[in-house]
């Protein structure tokens, strides 16, 4: 198998386990339907002050139905981490087949509070990045509201690069109008990895 053929097969090796900085070992693998009612509860187990800055209401049944029912792993690719059976994260790789955003794609990552400082949003990170390039992207994007701290650090800490700032251009999940902060990273200007 060449390299670029292994690299494509990559998200193919899931479930993979990952250790953590506690020692304990999380599964990685990609959500599948029957995934709704432990995602349901992951969610909810996100305190309301941050579950306020995501875009969707994620402790709406509905919300997370309308994802199980949509699985498209060719458009969206949603990996969980699980521990003794609960889903402890959730990360997602999103992109357009079509149209002049195809090179485009948009990270997002939400981690348990209770498994935080352990290492788990970074490997995530470090998986979704590996996939981009498989899927051949050319910039990865992510979107946050400048409250979101530990996500900007995160991103940061993987390359990302302030790009720009929309101001008031969001509203919460309360309807308060939050600025959104652009950062990117530019995989296609990169040299090659070795
Ligand atoms: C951001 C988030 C995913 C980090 O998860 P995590 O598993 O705790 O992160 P890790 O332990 O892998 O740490 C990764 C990096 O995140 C940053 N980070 C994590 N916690 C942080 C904190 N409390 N303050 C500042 N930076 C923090 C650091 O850069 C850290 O790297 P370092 O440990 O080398 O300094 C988690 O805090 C979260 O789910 N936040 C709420 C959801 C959210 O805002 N998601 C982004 C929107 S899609």
């Amino acid at each position: 198998m060449t390299e670029g053929s292994e690299r494509r097969e990559r998200h193919k090796t899931f479930p993979r386990r990952i250790s953590l900085k506690d020692g304990r070992v999380a599964t990685i693998r990609l959500m599948v339907k029957k995934d709704k009612d432990k995602l349901l509860r992951f969610f909810r187990g996100i305190p309301e002050e941050e579950r306020l800055f995501l875009r969707d209401d994620v402790t709406k049944p509905e919300t997370i139905e309308t994802w199980a029912r949509d699985l498209d792993y060719s458009t969206i690719l949603p990996i969980v981490a699980e521990i003794e059976g609960r889903i402890v994260a959730d990360a997602t790789l999103h992109r357009r087949t079509y149209g002049w955003m195809q090179h485009v794609a948009e990270v997002r990552i939400v981690v348990d509070p209770a498994i935080r400082g352990k290492g788990l949003a970074h490997a995530l990170l470090a998986e979704i990045l590996d996939i981009a390039r498989t899927w051949g992207m050319e910039i990865l994007v992510s979107e946050l509201i400048p409250e979101q701290k530990p996500a900007i650090s995160l991103v940061k800490s993987h390359g990302f690069k302030r790009e720009a700032i929309l101001h008031r251009h969001v509203k919460d999940l309360s309807g308060t109008p939050r600025d959104l902060l652009i950062l990117t990273r530019r995989l296609a200007e990169e040299e090659p990895r070795p």
